[in-house]
């Protein structure tokens, strides 16, 4: 039998490496996850995943101590085939993209790394990133490999799509090329060669197509709610038998920790010229403004309003960029009080759901989680449901539903 590849991930507690670690350790590589969480370290050295996803805790029961360990120290890298980064380049409240994190991980790892292996950049990158990486390793005359080869998951299916979703390998050498193909092509049958800048811009566009999607759909349902019309109503009807319109998505709260970062990447790239990308930012974070502006009205102040799913979409724990915290932040500066409900998010100021339900004069719907499918609404209780979930449930006349990665 061939020697394991060994793989150090670098950012790899985190929902990007943990994932990618495990499904290598069980296709013949030998994984260290490097990271700064000294918790989450702990956690998956103790087979215990320190977040939601789907498949992943009986991979980790399968792998942890034995081809997957989870390490603060960066002497694994030198003696790593292939080292993955995790580590993106988010933008500042400027637009500027934010590469100090990234030049400073990635000369971490060049430094403990062995000339011949491989550095694999996987977060989502300002485009040119892989090629200001790339000529740093020139100019440290190292010979270490370059690829970029971005991450196309969403949260929560993970573990599925990585071995299903064609994977897209950049590189500037047919060498780094061939080396990164070799290692993906142990996780997925498909890969997509592309320039490093090509392949920049598709993880980009990617995210932003979904983005202004969404922002596509908010935009109608924000007319439509005006209108005091049923935008769910209307959605029906325009998807009904009609295949043209399968990509009309349901209005919802377009969040999570890449859409928006990645759409405004895309406008850093673009010298704030991507008017699109800018009109669906409006849109999509206005849409709690949108609510808000609904609700106001001289009796607001003297209602409680109750939030349920605080995380940023359905069926996950993850409160990053959540529309639903900004939400409660507006609803605090006028409602008499606001209280939150999740069953996943570990968030110690969320209330139960019965007792959310239970003081609420006002209701709204933040993430739709199936958990909340059945639950019995007072009657009494007004009603902000702008996913469309309970449009069906018996009673309901809601006006004010969609799935965001
Ligand atoms: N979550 C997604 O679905 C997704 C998809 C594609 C791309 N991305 C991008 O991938 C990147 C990581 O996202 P994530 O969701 O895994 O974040 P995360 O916060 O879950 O994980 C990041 C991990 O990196 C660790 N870390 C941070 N700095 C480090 C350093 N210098 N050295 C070692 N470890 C370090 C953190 O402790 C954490 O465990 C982001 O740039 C994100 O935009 C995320």
């Amino acid at each position: 039998m061939s020697e394991p590849l060994r793989v150090v991930i670098v950012g790899g507690c985190g929902r990007v490496g943990l994932p990618l670690g495990l499904v290598l350790a069980t296709r013949g590589c030998d994984v260290d996850l490097l990271d700064i969480d000294v918790r989450r370290i702990q956690q998956v050295n103790a087979a215990e995943m320190p977040f939601a996803e789907n498949g992943a805790a009986p991979l980790l029961q399968q792998v942890a101590g034995k081809s997957l360990r989870a390490t603060s120290d960066a002497s694994c890298l030198a003696a790593a085939d292939a080292v993955v980064t995790v580590v993106g380049t988010p933008v500042d409240r400027h637009l500027n993209p934010e590469i100090h994190d990234l030049y400073r991980s990635v000369d971490s790892a060049l430094k403990g790394m062995r000339d011949g292996a491989l550095l694999v950049l996987r977060s989502t990158v300002y485009p040119g990133v892989t090629k200001l990486v790339y000529d740093r390793v020139q100019h440290l005359a190292r010979k270490i490999h370059v690829a970029f080869c971005p991450e196309r998951i969403t949260e929560g299916k993970a573990i599925e799509e990585l071995v299903s979703l064609p994977q897209i390998v950049a590189a500037f050498e047919p060498a780094a090329q061939a080396m990164a193909r070799a290692l993906f092509a142990r996780m997925t049958p498909k890969l997509i060669e592309l320039q490093p800048l090509e392949a920049e811009l598709a993880k980009l566009f990617t995210n932003s197509w979904r983005y202004l999607n969404f922002a596509i759909s908010n935009q109608f349902y924000v007319l439509a709610e005006t209108y005091g019309l049923d935008f769910n109503r209307i959605h029906d009807a325009v998807t009904c038998d009609y295949p043209r319109m399968r990509a009309f998505a349901r209005a919802g709260f377009a969040a999570g920790p890449c859409l928006l970062k990645d759409t405004l990447q895309l406008a850093a790239f673009s010298g704030n010229n991507f008017f699109m990308g800018h009109a669906a930012m409006l849109v999509n974070e206005g849409l709690p403004n949108f609510i808000v502006n609904q609700l106001r009205g001289p009796g607001l102040g003297r209602k409680t309003v109750a939030i349920l799913g605080m995380a940023f979409k359905a069926e996950s724990d993850d409160p990053r960029e959540s529309l639903s915290y900004k939400l409660k932040k507006l609803l605090e500066l006028e409602a008499r009080e606001v209280l939150c409900a999740d069953p996943y998010v570990p968030d110690p100021e969320l209330v139960s759901v019965e007792d959310a339900l239970a003081a609420a004069d006002i209701l709204i719907l933040g993430a739709p989680h199936a958990v909340y499918a059945d639950l019995q609404l007072p009657p009494e209780t007004q009603v902000v449901d702008i996913w469309g979930f309970w449009r069906h449930t018996a009673g309901r006349h809601d006006k004010m539903a969609h799935s965001v990665s």
